[in-house]
């Protein structure tokens, strides 16, 4: 068995999970011992989207009372707590954490009041996000996987965010068992199509940790396209969720607005003209009723739906995919989902498609604590840094 302790703070949520695998290393079962999410969406969302060091603020306050939290629910403290630290190694605790907290004083602070003297949980290592994401939220997350890695002499795997994403869909409940999933075997080769607020991406996998970007957004991520249109439509951010249930009242055929890079023979997507037709669409308009709103978010999300289950069915033959993976916080959409499971199942039935239970499409630990167990690799306290721009295919380039 393993049990992985996950963090993950690359943009607004602070997450922290405590998963263990175990069984198959191919198909594992999770049991989830803690999995905690607090998201910051209310407090960014009168900027229109997310202010990096605002977040990377509330990360500072809020991950030594999750992780506190996290470590009660998982019951994993080792049972000898009264064996509390000598002072004189505390004393040297607080050196080692000086040096690699200097920067967030208020997480240094909470972790001496609070964990430093207790002995290490329960755990084999800690997995946390690297990157990509926003650098200051990220470096938050980072330096606190290495003070607890550090206070706790456990190794780090640092984890890239949409490997987390992509794991996400191979996280299937258990129905028999609460709080527990199975991991099925994936067949190679898969192809995953990851939508997020930051990323679009089509990727090929032909083993776990064996990633080939096919292609990606050339401007703006999906995510942040339907994040824009809802601006435009006077929504609250953030705009997917309110896009689509607008959506779903209204008629898609309404407004002829663009496909853009339907028919181009790469996999690549740029959603930022769609989104500006959006815009132009609704300035000839003027004066929007709630009906014309849902005319318009319908045919909005019919153009880039049907331009990211197009491209995916094209790579999903052209490549033989066996499995089909949707992740990512877009991956929440139920058109989406409904419009590639009907479109894979026409093209052929061959096709096995997965899709992450809802809970878990936004950004989350539990996902990455998953995609650490499949492909991580421990690495040196030093060598772990953040990396804003971090590509899935960094690490395992193949032709
Ligand atoms: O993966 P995620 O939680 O964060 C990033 O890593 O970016 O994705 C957030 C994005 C936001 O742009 C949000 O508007 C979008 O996912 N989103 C949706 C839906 N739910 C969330 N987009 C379309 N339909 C939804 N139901
Ligand atoms: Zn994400």
């Amino acid at each position: 068995m393993t049990r992985i302790l996950a963090i993950e703070t690359s943009c607004d949520e602070t997450a922290i999970a405590i998963a263990e695998f175990s069984g198959p290393a191919t198909h594992p079962a999770v049991r989830v011992r803690s999995h905690i999410v607090l998201s910051q969406v209310q407090l960014h969302a009168p900027f229109g989207g997310v202010v990096p060091n605002l977040a990377r603020r509330e990360h500072e306050k809020n991950l030594v009372p999750i992780l506190m939290q996290a470590l009660r629910e998982a019951k994993i403290m080792n049972q000898e707590i009264s064996k509390n630290k000598h002072p004189e190694s505390l004393a040297s605790c607080f050196l080692t954490l000086d040096t690699i907290l200097a920067r967030e004083p208020e997480l240094n602070g909470q972790l001496k009041k609070n964990i430093a003297h207790l002995p290490a949980p329960d755990i084999d290592a800690i997995a946390v996000t690297y990157g990509p994401g926003l650098a200051p939220a990220l470096w938050t997350g980072i330096n606190f996987a290495k003070a607890l890695a550090a206070l706790w002499k456990k190794p780090v795997i640092p984890t890239n965010h949409m490997a987390g994403h992509l794991y996400s869909a191979l996280l299937e409940p258990d129905p028999k068992k609460g709080g527990a999933f199975f991991m099925p075997r994936l067949s190679f080769p898969a192809l995953a199509l990851l939508v997020s607020g930051g990323h679009t991406e089509l990727i090929l996998m032909r083993a776990h940790g064996k990633f080939r970007i096919l292609g990606q957004t050339l401007d703006d991520a999906a995510g942040e396209a339907f994040d824009k249109t809802a601006r435009i439509l006077g929504l609250p951010y953030p705009g997917g969720p309110e896009i689509a249930r607008l959506a779903a009242d209204g008629r898609h055929g309404a407004y002829p607005l663009p496909r853009p890079m339907l028919n181009t023979k790469d996999y690549h997507f740029s959603f930022s003209g769609l989104k500006t037709a959006a815009l132009y669409l609704v300035r000839d308009i003027g004066k929007l009723t709630l009906q014309k709103k849902k005319d318009i978010a319908a045919s909005f999300q019919a153009a880039a739906l049907e331009v990211l289950v197009k491209k995916t069915i094209r790579a999903a033959k052209e490549y033989r995919a066996k499995t089909v993976l949707l992740g990512g916080g877009v991956a929440a959409n139920d058109a989406l989902r409904s419009f590639l499971r009907v479109a894979l199942k026409k093209e052929s039935p061959q096709f096995s498609v997965r899709f992450p239970v809802s809970s878990l499409c936004g950004d989350n630990a539990l996902m990455i604590a998953a995609a650490a167990y499949f492909c991580g690799t421990k690495k040196a306290l030093d060598k772990v840094r953040a990396d804003a721009n971090a590509r899935l295919d960094a690490h395992h380039r193949y032709g």
